[in-house]
């Protein structure tokens, strides 16, 4: 069985979907045994609550640097014996302390089709903002592995979704959320804790199933 740890900043409805999914017994293999939160105030934590997992908040501003909020973040990972760390709308830099200690271990949900809309600035609704002045006609999310370069690490899972002609960027990020992060980001989880992701360069294998 591997341990899991959510690392969460806001509303927490990726966390939710994760929940959820584990209530229904589908992240085989694996459980979350802890979320870990960049905020004192992300309701997040009430979710965690809610289903009795132990949660933690870790403010970079607490920490004279990047690096040494990594560090912790890192000491609290490995005393937790954490196998898998996934960022549901995480939204603090880590460094590449996390990288080392977790290679190919850290996954992290977008919510557009990297590689576009995605890098410094793209993040939350600004992503769906970004897509609709593009023009686009489809986004989605991806759930990738993450390394130190920014929304580039190898790709896990990907959908799509039509964008209407007069959607506003809540409606876009909710279908999206819906329609894919929700679905794709437990499906990813419960491939990696069955050990059927392989990385090899910049492609992720599916194995069996
Ligand atoms: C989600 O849409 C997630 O994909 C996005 O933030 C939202 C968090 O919502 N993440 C990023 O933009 C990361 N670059 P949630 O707290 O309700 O899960």
């Amino acid at each position: 069985m591997k341990n899991i740890a959510v690392l969460v900043s806001g509303g927490g409805t990726n966390l939710q979907a994760l929940i959820n999914a584990q209530g229904r017994g589908e992240i085989v293999n694996g459980e979350i045994a802890a979320v870990i939160s960049s905020s004192p105030d992300a309701y997040a934590l009430e979710r965690a609550r809610q289903a009795g997992i132990p949660s933690y908040v870790l403010v970079r501003r607490d920490y004279p640097s990047s690096q040494a909020m990594t560090a912790a973040l890192v000491d609290k990972l490995k005393e937790l014996s954490i196998d898998l760390v996934v960022m549901a709308g995480f939204m603090t830099i880590v460094t590449e302390e996390l990288f080392e200690a977790y290679e190919n271990a850290v996954i992290n949900v977008h919510p557009s089709l990297i590689p576009s809309f995605c890098g410094k600035g793209a993040y939350g609704l600004h992503v769906h903002e970004q897509a609709l002045a593009y023009g686009v006609k489809v986004s989605g999310a991806t759930v990738h592995f993450v390394t130190q370069e920014c929304d580039s690490g190898p790709v896990i899972l990907q959908k799509a979704v039509g964008v209407l002609p007069d959607d506003t960027p809540e409606q876009l990020q909710r279908r999206i959320m819906e329609q894919c992060e929700w679905r794709l980001l437990p499906q990813a989880v419960s491939l990696f804790c069955q050990d059927r992701l392989k990385v090899e360069g910049r492609t992720v294998k599916i194995l069996g199933g």
